[in-house]
């Protein structure tokens, strides 16, 4: 736990009593140690320097009286209101009515008042659910992992696949988010989230590093499983060019066409990329630590489906709240080609599911993985206000629903999560 004691002591340290004859600018040692090359020093360490300490006897550098004269100069000519020009509102207050989801040119600086609480609720509810890869034990894992009959090769062969294929997925989704939606996103709120989601898939792509670290596996063989191998590799292509239009720095929303581009990338990434290309490899995991097999790497992927049942939930939002506020977009064109996306999305898990079980393996098989896929395709379909395409599609792995239903994984995590909450808050007492 931080605490501003340790900080009132460092600044106390008598003068005599450092290792040097000045006292260093910076506080932490390490940078006083090595300065970055590439950090120019901030304006407070720069008047320091001009006015030495008591009993110090350090001169400023030369030059340092035009330094200062020139900084001086700039910030008189800089101009008060960047960016005003660009805000139909000029420096008006915001109002609730003038936030929209897209193609919005009030303030965007200013996070309240609130027009989308669904959006602040999650990114609350985000920061709750913190969490961080080396908190988990992997060493069962690794002996697992290295023992001969530890896993049968099928086994082996899902470990391999599903790290191959998320290693490099949630970069994809991370880069997304803030190479090309981000900006088009135009409310406060719901950028908030995005930023939140973004640390979150860092965290992800981090999670799978620790494991394929820990396991001891080929790094070079597994990260660029998307480019080798064809099931993995459809799969994140799809992913890409859906983000392609966008991550263009011409690219501006405003048209009903662009507009529409827009919604193929949410529905790409949020229903299909994080909606329908996680569950198959989920499922596998997650089966395999109901086995006691791999416990380190189930728990791993267990915190993540938690963190990404609610980027689905987000982007379905977003989705639907862009299509009230937008409804001449969702033409019967566009829901057609929506169906569609949905459609491919499922086709590839299913290819993903055949290449990744070839044969029955963990209490499943590439068959019940098909229903299990038609299952959550329907139910993407039925969240974004499309007719489901597979009637009577059942859940043949219920014990998924359980792990995702919020109320009951919040108290599945409980400890950690109460944890999380007081470890990281300033101590400000005794
Ligand atoms: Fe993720
Ligand atoms: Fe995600």
């Amino acid at each position: 736990m931080l605490s501003w004691d340790d900080y009132h002591k460092q600044e106390s340290t008598p003068a005599a009593a450092m290792p040097q004859e000045r006292k260093p600018a910076a506080p932490a040692p390490v940078a006083a140690a090595e300065p970055s090359p590439v950090t120019a020093p901030a304006p407070a360490e720069v008047a320091a320097a001009a006015q030495p300490a008591a009993g110090a006897s350090a001169t400023p550098p030369a030059g340092l009286a035009d330094n200062i004269a020139r900084a001086n100069e700039s910030l008189e000519q800089m101009d008060v209101a960047p960016g005003l020009e660009e805000l139909e509102m000029g420096a008006a207050r915001v109002s609730v009515d003038e936030k929209a989801m897209i193609n919005c040119r009030a303030d965007l600086n200013q996070l309240v008042p609130f027009k989308y609480d669904w959006a602040w609720q999650k990114y609350i509810d985000g920061c709750a659910n913190h969490w961080m890869p080396q908190e988990i034990n992997m060493t069962a894992d690794v002996s697992t992992w290295r023992s001969k009959d530890g896993l049968t090769e099928d086994e082996r062969r899902i470990v391999m696949r599903n790290l191959g294929y998320f290693s490099t997925a949630d970069s994809l989704v991370a880069n997304n988010l803030v190479l090309a939606i981000y900006r088009l996103i135009t409310n406060p709120e719901c950028r908030q989230y995005i930023l939140r989601q973004a640390f979150e898939e860092a965290i992800h792509t981090h999670a799978y590093q620790y494991c394929i670290e820990s396991l001891g596996m080929d790094e070079g063989e597994v990260f660029n499983m998307y480019r080798e191998i064809p099931s993995v590799a459809k799969k994140a292509a799809w992913s890409i060019s859906h983000t392609h239009a966008l991550s263009d720095p011409s690219f501006r929303t405003g048209t009903p066409e662009a507009d529409q581009t827009l919604l193929r990338n949410l529905i790409g990434f949020y229903a299909v990329t994080e909606g329908i290309f996680f569950y198959c490899g989920f499922t596998q995991i997650l089966s395999m630590g109901r086995r006691n097999k791999m416990t380190g790497v189930a728990e791993q992927f267990q915190y993540i489906l938690r963190d990404e049942s609610m980027h689905l939930n987000f982007g379905i939002d977003v989705i639907n709240q862009i299509k009230l506020e937008n409804p001449q977009l969702w033409t019967e064109e566009f829901k057609r080609e929506a169906i569609q996306m949905i459609l491919e999305g499922t086709q590839l898990e299913i290819e993903y599911a055949r290449d990744t079980m070839p044969r029955g393996v963990l209490g499943m098989n590439a068959a019940m993985m098909e229903e299990y896929l038609h299952f959550i395709a329907n139910r993407r379909l039925s969240q974004l206000g499309l007719p489901e395409q597979f009637p009577g599609a059942q859940n043949p792995f219920p014990w998924m629903s359980e792990i995702m239903d919020l109320r009951k994984e919040k108290n599945f995590f409980e400890t950690r999560v109460i944890e999380y909450q007081t470890g990281g808050a300033l101590n400000w007492g005794e």
